[in-house]
């Protein structure tokens, strides 16, 4: 028979495995809290950053270009993000091996302590477009003119579904920035010169966040570049905006205001200065009005080499560091000399500088995207969405935005539409049978570049397409051939590809030589001249435009021109309204909406047809 043990040692075995379940349990518990998404948030967060070393922390304040690290330098040094810098992509440059390409670097995220996923950010501007094969759609500057926020929002939706496909999480978009001056490199990027069109245009924070994050392609946005970076003199890139606080605020925060109250995940900040002080530093912009007036509560990143500027000298020093940090930027976009910048704040904090509880505050910041992303749940690609890329859904919805992106500024006599049969059409024009000019900066490069750079239909194949068989088209680029046999002529021309400062014009804004020996040839013909501007911005040809018969904005339509064919042919009247003031003379520069300057068009102006 069995000897019962006495009551005091059973009593105590039992309170020992009690005492072990409970902090087993809690073991487990605290192990898993973070990664427990039936927790909420903020104490999914508050666990994790419990457990988080200094070292940890700034790792995930830290954004090195994908090019400037290895797999394990992302383990060791506890990254908590990367970025591809425009046109940095992975070889072969195909939607798979973006994929593979952000798995591997996820996967070495995973294997830090905390596994902590990274987060990964794009330039997807206007579409996916460091993909070669991935929808391009309008610039901005076409997307104001449609005046249609919900169509902005489905492109945005688009877009993440195609970024998304490819693993990547964060998209550097949308520019939210006021155009004030036509001089800008950046004036594309803009969707227009009044802050109410950017505003009504934050839609597409949505689109690309979905209404809250965590869907399968919910990307995080980024409200850009805070704030005034399309108010500075002369429209030089990275310049002073010199304006009262008062302007400042009315022209240039309330597109921010609204991106925020849309939940826009992140807010990146302009390279420029204020009256003087470069934003990058500027704690009362930050830290006062961004954070705490307008309530922003995502992460604020800085721009690439940001920093860098504040004290207008290269390279960062421990006094930009912790300026910057300081100031109320949460995370530095800081693409190669990324170990010194960790080593830095490292030092800063340590000497008190920076304190701990500002590290923590970007810290709560960045994590709890990272958990509402959903990203500890689903840390790798979903590539049930490859398939999007560049699909024909998406091409469809791009081609309905290019034709509603057309702005018809002049139609003499109707000689638009073209007749889609028994016509006789000559093409001529540098941006004609170009993908890379019509779909400009920010495409599979940084700059944009001219020629077949990615699939898609030029605005010649688009004329092609829609003129009927008893119709004939020729091209030439130049214009040589054409003879009084043609019904009409259609010159595309325009600007050729560049990227931010690149873009700057300090001088003359006309078309170049080629372009007007071209129109000139076509002219010289007698037969009617439609003349297509593919641009990022108003041109000046007030000399030029009475010779024309009809003048049609086309802006950058990306990669589907058939949409500009749809107009011309009267497929789809034009409804597009200037979102910029139309200069009649370079020297008006800058000209907006009620400065009292007499435009060539006004904000607002668009031709239809009558019939
Ligand atoms: C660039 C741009 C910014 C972009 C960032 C990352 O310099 O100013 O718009 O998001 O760097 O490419």
């Amino acid at each position: 028979m069995h000897r019962s043990p006495p009551r005091s040692l059973v009593l105590g075995l039992l309170t020992a495995l009690a005492v072990s379940a409970a902090a087993g349990g809690a073991a487990a518990d605290t192990r898993a809290a973070h990664l427990d998404a039936g927790r909420p948030v903020k104490e999914r967060v508050e666990r994790l950053l419990a457990r988080m070393s200094l070292d940890e922390k700034i790792g995930q304040m830290t954004q090195p270009e994908r090019q400037n690290v290895t797999l394990d330098d992302i383990t060791r040094y506890r990254l908590g993000s990367l970025l591809s810098g425009g046109g940095s992509v992975p070889t072969p440059n195909t939607p798979e091996s973006w994929a593979d390409m952000y798995d591997g670097f996820q996967r070495a995220a995973l294997a830090t302590p905390q596994r902590v996923p990274l987060i990964y950010g794009v330039d997807a501007v206007h579409g996916h477009n460091n993909v070669v094969g991935a929808t391009i759609f309008p610039h901005n500057i076409g997307l104001g003119a449609t005046r249609d926020p919900e169509l902005v929002r489905r492109i945005g939706a688009a877009t993440a579904e195609e970024v998304a496909g490819t693993g990547v999480d964060w998209d550097f978009a949308p520019c939210l920035c006021v155009a004030r001056n036509d001089r800008w490199g950046r004036t594309y990027e803009s969707f227009g010169e009044v802050p109410e069109l950017p505003a009504q245009m934050s839609t597409i924070v949505t689109g690309l966040q979905g209404r809250r994050l965590g869907g399968p392609t919910s990307i995080l946005a980024t409200a850009k570049h805070y704030v005034g970076d399309g108010g500075t003199t002369n429209g030089t890139d990275q310049g002073d905006t010199q304006l009262s606080e008062a302007e400042l605020r009315k022209i240039h925060l309330p597109p921010f205001r609204a991106a925020v109250r849309r939940g826009v995940g992140s807010v990146m900040i302009t390279y420029s200065s204020w009256n003087g002080v470069k934003t990058h530093g500027h704690r009362y912009l930050i830290n006062d009005v961004l954070k705490r007036e307008l309530g922003f509560s995502g992460f604020v990143i800085s721009d690439y080499n940001g920093i860098d500027q504040i004290d207008g000298q290269p390279g960062f020093t421990p006094a930009e560091v912790r300026t910057a940090i300081n100031a109320g930027i949460d995370m530095v976009m800081v693409p190669a000399d990324w170990k010194r910048f960790i080593e830095t704040l490292k030092a800063e904090v340590e000497a008190g500088r920076v304190p701990m509880s500002r590290i923590d505050d970007a810290n709560r910041r960045i994590l709890t995207k990272k958990v509402e992303l959903g990203l500890f749940e689903r840390p790798l690609t979903d590539r049930r969405y490859l398939k999007t890329v560049g699909s024909a859904e998406h091409r469809a919805l791009a081609r309905q935005a290019v034709a509603r992106s057309q702005v018809l500024l002049k139609n003499d006599r109707n000689v638009l539409p073209l007749d889609r049969r028994d016509n006789k059409i000559f093409v001529a024009g540098k941006n004609a049978d170009d993908i890379g000019n019509q779909t400009g900066g920010w495409t599979i490069t940084w700059q944009g570049s001219s020629g077949p750079i990615t699939p898609g239909t030029t605005i010649l194949q688009g004329i092609k397409q829609t003129a009927g068989p008893s119709s004939t088209v020729t091209y030439s680029k130049d214009g040589t051939g054409i003879d009084g046999s043609y019904k009409a002529a259609v010159a595309v021309v325009g600007e050729t590809p560049y990227a931010e400062f690149m873009g700057d014009r300090p001088g003359a804004m006309g078309l170049d030589e080629a372009d007007l020996q071209t129109i000139e040839r076509l002219r010289a013909s007698g037969v009617p001249v439609i003349v297509v501007l593919v641009s990022g911005r108003p041109l000046d040809v007030s000399a030029q435009l009475p010779k024309w018969n009809a003048l049609l904005a086309s802006w950058l339509p990306g990669t589907e021109g058939r949409g500009v064919a749809d107009v011309l042919f009267g497929v789809t009247r034009p409804t597009g309204k200037l979102p910029v003031t139309w200069m009649k003379s370079v020297d008006q520069q800058p000209i907006n909406r009620g400065d009292g300057k007499a435009p060539l068009f006004p904000f607002g102006y668009g031709l239809t047809y009558r019939r």
